[in-house]
């Protein structure tokens, strides 16, 4: 069996000690595929060199809503620092434009300066002819918006997806995939399994976020990509499919829209 962990951030510094370790094992204990997201300049630009350095690791780089800079200058100059990076690393192991999108929980005081890098790097994944990995957290109604008013070409993912079934519904009648993590084998996951259950297994994606989030049953300890099985036994269970089944199509999910 074998498992594509759509989002993960080995680029973390949550790794510096044993990162090359970790890598390996993953790849040892059958996760032969995963994505490194970046978030900002630096992570984006780790996650590239991994992916150069690792077959098996693809990258994705963008601005995400809480690593926005104070000013509107600052992030013009951001957005210009993350094109120029894209554009001299485009190559096949870059596969998305992310993680972008809008974050009230955490940034409640610019959600106009998110609005505008959002839009802005939708434009770079346009450009690119590249999908977006959206993070999106109690903003649901402006993520819509945006993502319907500036159409995305190769559409792309609702990462880590909150349990919001409105948001899903239109998501999925707008072509985007929706990417599980580790909070929907909580054992407080009510909304979540709801979620798990309207969306057809054509259209799951499965990952990890590590090194944040951690699945049951380890829970509060640093996530790693080993863990994405947890994550794909709950979709399992829920689906009253074999966790085969779930490897294999979330797999196959995963290549196409990543268009690997
Ligand atoms: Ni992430």
């Amino acid at each position: 069996m074998e498992f594509f962990d759509s989002h993960s951030h080995y680029n973390d510094e949550k790794f510096d000690e044993d990162r090359d370790k970790i890598i390996e094992e993953t790849y040892k204990s059958g996760i032969t595929k995963i994505v490194c997201a970046g978030y900002n300049i630096k992570s984006s630009l780790m996650s590239l060199e991994l992916s150069k350095k690792n077959e098996f690791i693809y990258s994705i780089c963008g601005i995400s809503p809480n690593d926005i800079p104070q000013s509107e200058q600052e992030l013009w100059k951001d957005i210009a620092e993350i094109t120029k990076i894209v554009t001299q690393n485009k190559n096949k192991k870059l596969v998305a434009i992310g993680e972008i999108g809008l974050d009230y929980y955490w940034n409640k005081e610019n959600k106009e300066l998110q609005k505008q890098a959002f839009i802005k790097q939708i434009g770079l994944a346009n450009k690119l002819n590249l999908p977006i990995v959206i993070h999106s957290r109690d903003a649901s109604i402006d993520t819509i918006d945006i993502i319907k008013n500036y159409k995305v070409n190769k559409t792309g993912i609702f990462h880590c997806c909150q349990p919001n079934q409105e948001m899903v519904r239109q998501a999925l009648e707008l072509g985007y995939y929706i990417s599980f993590a580790g909070p929907i084998t909580f054992k407080n996951a009510k909304n979540s399994i709801d979620v798990v259950k309207m969306v057809p297994i054509e259209k799951i994606l499965i990952e990890t976020d590590s090194p944040y989030l951690s699945p049951e049953p380890n829970r509060g300890k640093r996530n790693d990509c080993r863990n994405v099985k947890f994550v794909a036994q709950k979709i399992a269970d829920l689906k009253e499919i074999s966790i085969e089944e779930v490897a294999k199509i979330t797999y196959e999910n995963t290549m196409k829209i990543f268009g690997i």
